[in-house]
């Protein structure tokens, strides 16, 4: 008797729904929906730039993922980018060479002789000032990126993990929590779709420590991100749906009834 309750609570009117909201709280939602909207599109667009163009073909793809993650562990970093992003930055002599004397081991001779000269010339200008990449004034700066490139380190993926769960739950919570307020959807699908971002959010991470070692896992990296990606599109639009066009709808076809 006890459950019957609940269940007419749920379902009367306390629970407030999107088409009746007042102005103010509609402005409030619609402010927050627009900006998470362009922030989502930002992500999506900062994800092809940087993994997008870790293969050096623009667009994200499973690759991009292993190298971010995983690493090219045939090469060396420098390999790597020199045949991708960076090609364009030296010759092709000069990335050859670059590329030859990383393969060989890196020798500390042949950088005096030569190798530092060609870092002072081409690279440096951004890697020295530019925070974020590492600087290739030294031998010593230069090393870690001649060496067999393993992917991302346990501390950054540490670092992201946490920010990335914080901050995009935060994001999932209002996203649902204003979708909760839809009106004709069906309790089940309407959980499932409150639900469904999270799920995916934590597939997303878990699959970046999985790939740091597996590189087959990074095919999960690229469901979750679409998948809580969609769930979260399809909660924005029909949020802003009700809330703006479902209403005024009604009243031109003078119901005047709000379900
Ligand atoms: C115009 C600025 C610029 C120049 C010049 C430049 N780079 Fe870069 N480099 C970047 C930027 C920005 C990134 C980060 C984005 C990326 O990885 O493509 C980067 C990333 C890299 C990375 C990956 C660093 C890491 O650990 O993630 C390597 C290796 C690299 N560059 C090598 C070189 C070499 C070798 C040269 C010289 C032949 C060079 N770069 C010249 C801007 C530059």
């Amino acid at each position: 008797m006890h459950n019957s309750n609940l269940v007419d609570r749920e379902h009367s009117a306390a629970t407030p729904s999107l088409p009746k909201l007042s102005f103010s709280t509609r402005t409030l939602f619609t402010g927050y929906i627009l900006v998470i909207g362009i922030g989502l599109m930002m992500a999506g667009a900062q994800v092809l730039l940087t993994h997008g163009m870790a293969d050096g073909k623009f667009g994200i793809s499973v690759n991009d993922i292993v190298y971010s993650y995983y690493g090219d562990r045939s090469n060396s970093k420098l390999e790597t980018k020199l045949n991708g992003s960076m090609q364009d930055k030296a010759p092709i002599e000069v990335k050859r060479d670059i590329i030859m004397w990383a393969q060989l081991g890196a020798s500390r001779v042949e950088w005096d002789d030569r190798i530092a000269a060609q870092f002072q010339q081409y690279c440096v200008s951004c890697h020295s000032v530019i925070p974020g990449l590492p600087s290739f004034t030294t031998y010593a700066g230069v090393l870690p990126s001649a060496a067999i490139d393993t992917g991302t380190t346990v501390d950054s993926l540490a670092r992201v993990s946490h920010i990335h769960l914080f901050g995009i739950a935060f994001i999932f919570f209002f996203v649902g929590y204003i979708f909760n307020q839809a009106v004709g959807v069906n309790t089940v699908i309407k959980s499932l779709l409150i639900f469904t971002p999270f799920a995916f959010l934590l597939l997303d991470v878990l699959s970046w420590w999985l790939t740091k070692w597996y590189p087959n896992f990074a095919l999960l990296t690229l469901i979750g991100g679409f998948g809580y990606s969609l769930a979260s599109a399809a909660m924005l639009l029909t949020s802003l749906y009700q809330m703006w066009i479902l209403p005024y709808r009604d009243q031109h076809r003078g119901s005047g009834v709000l379900r």
